[in-house]
């Protein structure tokens, strides 16, 4: 494990004061709410990977397929570069890009990998799937997006890989994604080339199931946000006294996951000094899941300057890869 790269690599993280002050903005507003950004402590990294493996997820099964299929495809849709920077946001634990990186070996390219990831945890996961070759060295960068985007910018001016899979843009609203996109493309050149995973619109009954599974995974997943708030922060949340609701709204096209307070109850959080009430029934919003159509997957790189080139999609349609550059159609 190149741990010593890793470590590098953390001045570029989040603050450590961030989360105190962002519990401070999400719990004092109306209605309350907070980034799911916070969700992927150690022990929500590990829920996370929990999830992927349940039957009613199908998100990672369906990405899988599609990074299956497309991995041998893809040097040759990349200007045949012979040495690649592969920048991926929000890595997690690696394992579909490790079918990209394999494919992108197999055709002989020496490769660069930045796995940005918000999670240490994260990271060191990767770490276990992804090692270091003579054609391939790892660069992790354990910070949020920005940090990432800031490091992009920073490094070579080697021909550019962007990955940003599994769905982590559905967590921005339309307007966040956007600005998120058009800082990256201004720090990207005319040769180089980004893979968006979306999710896509369907049925709310596979929605919801995906996002309940029976398992009870995503239930203790949004939890954990209150117990992180507990261990980190001197927070008294009672989990008891909360109950997960996550759901499909159709007009606003995304999954919503809140956290509703069973009872009228105050909570005192040490480090901030402060208590903060929750009226009976009263949601605490944690994510969006934006849910795409191809159509809104291309205005969207449109608007924020890009040429969708392809869509790679799965058997049933449920997921979509799309390959993003600067010129003209493949
Ligand atoms: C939904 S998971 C997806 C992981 C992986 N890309 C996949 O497809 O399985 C989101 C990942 O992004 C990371 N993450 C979430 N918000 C982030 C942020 N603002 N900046 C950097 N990483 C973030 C989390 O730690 C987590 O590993």
């Amino acid at each position: 494990m190149k741990i010593s790269n890793l470590e590098t690599e953390t001045r570029v993280s989040d603050r450590p004061d961030q989360f105190a002050l962002d519990v401070l903005h999400g719990l004092s507003a109306d209605p309350k709410s907070l980034s799911s950004k916070y969700f992927y402590d150690d022990y929500g990294s590990e829920l996370f990977q929990k999830i992927t493996g349940e039957k009613e997820y199908y998100l990672t099964k369906c990405e899988f397929e599609i990074l299956d299929r497309l991995a041998g495809e893809l040097p040759s849709l990349l200007d045949e570069n012979q040495i690649l920077d592969v920048i991926e946001f929000g890595a997690g634990d690696g394992h579909k890009t490790k079918l990209l990186l394999d494919g992108l070996l197999k055709s002989g390219m020496k490769i660069d990998y930045y796995p940005v990831d918000i999670s240490e945890k994260a990271m060191l996961l990767l770490m276990k799937n992804i090692y270091d070759t003579d054609y391939l060295k790892i660069n992790g960068v354990v910070g949020d997006y920005f940090a990432g985007l800031r490091h992009v910018q920073s490094i070579s001016s080697k021909p550019k890989l962007v990955l940003f899979l599994g769905s982590s843009i559905g967590n921005m609203e339309m307007a966040e994604a956007t600005a998120f996109l058009k800082v990256l493309k201004r720090n990207l050149k005319s040769c180089d080339s980004v893979l968006i995973g979306f999710d896509q619109k369907k049925s709310a009954e596979i929605l919801n199931r995906a996002y309940n599974d029976s398992a009870g995974y995503t239930t203790q997943f949004n939890l954990n946000i209150l117990e992180r708030m507990n261990r980190e922060l001197g927070a008294n949340f009672d989990l008891q006294h909360f109950q997960h609701y996550g759901f499909y709204n159709p007009r606003s096209g995304a999954m919503e996951s809140h956290l509703i307070s069973q009872r009228d109850q105050m909570v005192y959080v040490q480090d901030l000094k402060r208590s903060f009430h929750f009226e009976r029934f009263e949601p605490l919003h944690l994510e969006y899941s934006f849910k795409y159509l191809p159509s809104d997957i291309e205005a969207l790189a449109e608007t924020a300057g890009f040429t969708s080139i392809r869509h790679f999609t799965d058997e049933k349609a449920y997921f979509i890869d799309s390959l993003w550059g600067f010129g003209t159609l493949i």
